[in-house]
């Protein structure tokens, strides 16, 4: 008899449908997988019948052939485990073929026939709901990440059998508990940082516009406490940001055993990293970093210790939000809606300026000419950092991240009002387009703008970085055009000198 299941794979942050054939006929007992599998898939023909034996079911003696179909699809990952052994079970007539038609089954089983956790359910789920499937069984651990699809039944099943019970009929077990949450640890608070008292306000405005930021100064001054703490006084995931998030982490194997990722990512990678770690790759594409990193922060330590291949290849996620990844015949996009932090040391041993510098000019001029000049010019906030004074550190009380993050949520209140309808959200974001039609600045600021332009070295596009600055900073006063002052403070907060020569570089 020829049983048909179906069931998923992951290709890219979505699904394809996967329809799981198998065919029992009499003859010399064999399990064959077809259909374009890798290892991992192949491998299933001994978890799948170790499983059945174990589960109490029958293992037909028979010559057993499983098409994974359509073919030309690169199939993947354990995840198929369940959709075999259930179609084994159908085909040898242990199972009704009939419920097939209103469920579709994934996960991965282990020997003792229990189910396993798998990536990427949420997209499984997306697939599911998209493909008209009315039910989906899943591994009970990530029930509720696949009951976030609306429209779609749910079954968590921990077990061989208790799936095979409701394609018998049964009705399907309530879904689990919400995961209880230990109390989140104390994040890091801005309260922690003393003097800088210029660097927080560009923390902040970097904050409440979402503009990418970067850092500079001497060793041990406050620039990692400082980008570490930025995450502290965003505000808190939107419901379809949280949906997104979760996608990408539940693809990547990162995120096990809750509903909805709920905090905004931090991503601080080593700077060993290479470009596929960082922008995505591998022969099946994963995310990267920058992709982890989407609705939330990317921390890029040290940016002139990071390989150059590694920076450059930000620059296309920088400027579209989303990076293509193409395998033969296949492009798969991932969203890359990061905002950067950077920091680095404005020389080899980080004292330019000082009497302890012990850097050449030409040491100087390598180090500077190490970042990237395209990634840098799209930098918004250039922000050099002094070691704090003595006082300051022994007499000064930071202000805490608390009344930081209500400016910022209302500053962002603001963007949202004036963005609706664009399908944006925040002021780094502004289309040339938008920017004169929306940021509504006043003559003085459009003229002190212009000064500073044709005086200075701001690129084109640093033009536009600086309106979106002001643009926020005026947000940020609650002032509805933007006027020269605002203008003035985003030029103070683009120190020029922080890239000096890695821009002509
Ligand atoms: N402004 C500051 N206020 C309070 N503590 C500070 C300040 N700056 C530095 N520190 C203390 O020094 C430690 C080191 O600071 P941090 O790691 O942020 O330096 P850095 O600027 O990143 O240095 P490097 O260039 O070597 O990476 C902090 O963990 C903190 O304890
Ligand atoms: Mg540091």
């Amino acid at each position: 008899m020829l049983a048909h299941v179906t069931t998923f794979a992951i290709d890219g942050l979505s699904s394809r449908r996967i329809t799981v054939e198998v065919d029992l006929r009499r003859g010399l007992p064999a399990f064959t997988i077809v259909g374009r599998a890798d290892a991992a898939v192949r491998e299933s023909r001994e978890r799948v019948q170790t499983a059945l034996v174990n589960a109490g079911f029958e293992f037909p003696q028979k010559r057993i052939t499983v098409n994974l179909a359509p073919a030309h699809l690169r199939k993947v990952g354990p995840g198929f485990d369940l959709a075999t052994a259930c179609g084994v079970l159908v085909a040898s007539e242990q199972l009704p073929a009939a419920a097939l038609e209103h469920w579709a089954v994934f996960g991965e089983l282990s020997l003792s026939s229990e189910l396993r956790h798998c990536r990427g359910v949420l997209s499984v789920a997306e697939g599911a709901r998209d493909a008209g499937i009315a039910g989906l069984v899943v591994p009970r651990d990530c029930a509720r990440e696949a009951a976030l699809v609306d429209g779609l039944q749910v079954a968590g099943v921990t077990r061989l059998q208790e799936a095979a019970a409701i394609l018998r009929g049964e009705p399907p077990p309530e879904l689990p508990p919400p995961a209880t949450r230990s109390p989140p640890a104390a994040e890091p608070d801005l309260a922690d940082v003393r003097g800088h008292t210029e660097a927080v306000t560009a923390v902040t405005i970097a904050a409440a516009g979402a503009h990418n930021i970067l850092l500079s100064g001497p060793p041990g001054t406050g620039k990692t406490m400082l980008a570490r703490r930025m995450i502290s006084i965003l505000p808190p995931l939107t419901r379809d940001e949280a949906i997104a998030v979760t996608r990408i982490h539940s693809v990547a194997g990162r995120h096990v055993g809750d509903e909805l990722v709920r905090r905004r990512p931090f991503r601080a990678p080593h700077h060993s990293i290479s470009p596929a770690g960082l922008v995505g790759g591998g022969s099946v594409p994963q995310p990267g970093e920058a992709s982890l990193a989407h609705h939330g922060l990317l921390f890029l330590d040290e940016l002139s210790e990071f390989s150059r291949p590694a920076l450059e290849s930000l620059r296309q996620p920088l400027e579209d939000g989303s990076v293509a990844i193409v395998r033969g015949q296949r492009t798969v996009t991932f969203p890359t809606g990061f905002q950067l932090v950077a920091s680095t040391n404005p020389c080899p041993c980080g004292f330019l300026g000082d009497v302890r510098c012990r850097c050449t000019e030409a040491d100087v001029a390598r180090h500077r000419r190490k970042l990237s000049g395209p990634l840098l010019d799209r930098m918004d906030l250039l922000v050099q950092m002094q070691r704090p004074k003595a006082e300051q550190l022994e007499h000064d009380v930071g202000t805490p991240s608390h009344g930081i993050r209500a400016d910022v949520l209302e500053a962002r209140e603001r963007q949202t009002h004036r963005l609706a309808g664009t399908g944006l959200t925040t002021n780094a974001e502004l289309t040339p387009r938008l920017l004169r039609e929306l940021v509504r600045a006043d003559g003085a600021a459009t003229t002190r703008l212009r000064l500073a332009y044709e005086q200075g070295t701001l690129s084109a596009r640093g033009h536009g970085r600086i309106l979106r600055v002001a643009r926020t900073i005026a947000d940020l006063a609650g002032s509805q055009r933007v006027r020269e002052h605002h203008v003035a403070q985003a030029l103070s907060l683009r120190q020029e000198q922080v890239l000096d020569g890695a821009l002509a570089a």
